[in-house]
C-alpha cells in the first residue's frame, strides 16, 4: 500500500483553548502529514461531554476549535474535518467493544489512574474513555495516529482492543499505530510540569502581545547569573528557544554552555520570537471567526464523509458479531 492511501485520523477535545503543546505535540502535524495520508482530524465532543455540563460553552468551544483547526493551515480540500458526534456509530460501536473489554484491563489507564489518585469523581465515560477513542480511531480503518506523548497508551489501548475483536470475530479491524515525533513529545509548561490545560501553566497558541510578555516572564528558571554556563536541557526557556529561535539556536547554544546570557535576555529574545509566530496566526484566526457559517459547512461536509466511512464498517461488525 502507498502511503497516499494509508488512512490518518487524531481529534482533539473541545476544551478550553489550545495551547502551545497542543499545537506543536499533535495540530501542527495534523497539518504536516495532511498531504501524505487519507487525513481526518476531528472534534472529540462527546469526549468533552465526560467533564463539560454547560452546553453553550461546549457549542462554542467546539466551533472555536474548528477555526482554530483552519486558521493553523489545515486544509479542508485535503483534510475530512468533522466533529464526533456526526459520527455516531462511534457510541454503537463503543458499546460492542464494552463487550470484549474487561474492567481490569481499563483500570491500568493512566488518566482513570490519575483521576482516582486526585480523588477526582470518575464518572462511567471517564473510566470508559479509551474505549470510545478506540472506536474513533478503528471505525475509520487509520492506520497512524498522531499524538502527543500522553496519548500513546490511549492508541495502544485501540490496537489491543482490534486485536480482541479479531480473535472474537475474525479479521475486520486494523492495527492503529501512534505517530510520536520524539522531538516535541511533551512540551512543558512555564512552571517546568508538562504544559497542560488541567494545570494552568499553558501559553495560548493565540495569545495577545501582552500574554505572551506576562507568560514568558512567569517561566521559573534557576538563579545562575549572566556570566555562568547554564544547562540548556534543564531549561524550560530553552525547550521553547527550540521551538521558536530555530535560526538563532546555535548562537544560543554556545551562549548558554559558555555564560554571556542572562535569561533576562533569554526572555526577551523569545518574547520577539513568540509574538512573530504567533501574531499571523491570530489574526488569520481573526479573520476566519468573523463569518463562521461557511466553518460551519466545512463540519457539514466532513460530517457526512467520515459518517459515510463509519456506516460501511459498522455493517461489517454487525455482521461479524450476528447483530445482522
Ligand atoms: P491538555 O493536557 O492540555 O488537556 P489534551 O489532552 O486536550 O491537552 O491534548 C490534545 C493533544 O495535544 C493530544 O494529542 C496531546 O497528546 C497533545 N498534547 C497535550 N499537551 C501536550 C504537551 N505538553 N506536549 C506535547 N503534546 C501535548
Ligand atoms: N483523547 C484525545 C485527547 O485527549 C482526543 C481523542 C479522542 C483522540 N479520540 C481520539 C485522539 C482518537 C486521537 C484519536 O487529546
Amino acid at each position: 500500500m502507498t502511503k497516499e492511501q494509508k488512512i490518518l485520523i487524531s481529534g482533539v477535545k473541545p476544551t478550553g483553548r489550545p495551547h502551545i503543546g497542543n499545537y506543536f505535540g499533535a495540530m501542527k502535524r495534523f497539518v504536516d502529514l495532511q498531504d501524505d495520508y487519507r487525513a481526518m482530524i476531528f472534534i472529540a465532543d462527546y469526549h468533552a461531554l465526560t467533564t463539560e455540563r454547560d452546553a453553550k460553552k461546549l457549542r462554542q468551544e467546539s466551533l472555536d476549535i474548528a477555526i482554530d483547526y483552519l486558521a493553523i493551515g489545515l486544509d479542508p480540500k485535503k483534510t475530512i474535518i468533522f466533529k464526533q458526534s456526526d459520527v455516531q456509530e462511534v457510541t454503537e460501536l463503543a458499546w460492542i467493544f464494552n463487550c470484549l473489554t474487561t474492567m481490569p484491563f481499563l483500570s491500568r489507564a493512566h488518566a482513570y489512574k490519575d483521576a482516582l489518585a486526585k480523588n477526582k469523581e470518575v464518572n462511567v465515560g471517564v473510566f470508559d474513555y479509551p474505549i470510545l477513542m478506540a472506536a474513533d480511531i478503528l471505525i475509520q480503518d487509520a492506520d497512524v495516529v498522531p499524538v502527543g506523548q500522553d496519548q500513546k497508551q490511549h492508541v495502544e489501548i485501540a490496537r489491543d482492543t482490534a486485536e480482541k475483536f479479531n480473535l472474537a470475530y475474525g479479521e475486520t479491524f486494523k492495527l492503529p499505530e501512534p505517530l510520536i515525533d520524539e522531538n516535541v513529545a511533551t512540551i512543558p509548561g512555564i512552571d517546568g510540569k508538562k504544559m497542560s490545560k488541567s494545570y494552568g501553566n499553558t501559553i495560548s497558541l493565540f495569545a495577545s502581545d501582552e500574554e505572551i510578555e506576562k507568560q514568558v516572564m512567569g517561566i521559573v528558571t534557576d538563579s545562575k547569573g549572566v556570566g555562568e554556563p547554564k544547562e540548556m536541557e534543564k531549561d524550560t526557556l530553552f525547550a521553547y528557544h527550540r521551538l521558536f529561535s530555530m535560526e538563532q539556536l546555535p548562537e544560543l547554544e554556545n551562549r548558554y554552555r559558555d555564560g554571556g546570557i542572562g535569561y533576562k535576555e533569554s526572555k526577551e529574545i523569545l518574547i520577539k520570537n513568540m509574538k512573530d509566530f504567533i501574531t499571523p496566526l491570530r489574526e488569520k484566526r481573526k479573520k476566519i471567526a468573523e463569518n463562521t457559517e461557511p466553518v460551519i459547512e466545512i463540519l457539514k461536509q466532513g460530517g457526512q464523509t467520515a459518517k459515510h466511512s463509519a456506516f460501511l464498517k459498522i455493517a461489517q461488525v454487525k455482521r461479524a458479531t450476528g447483530l445482522l
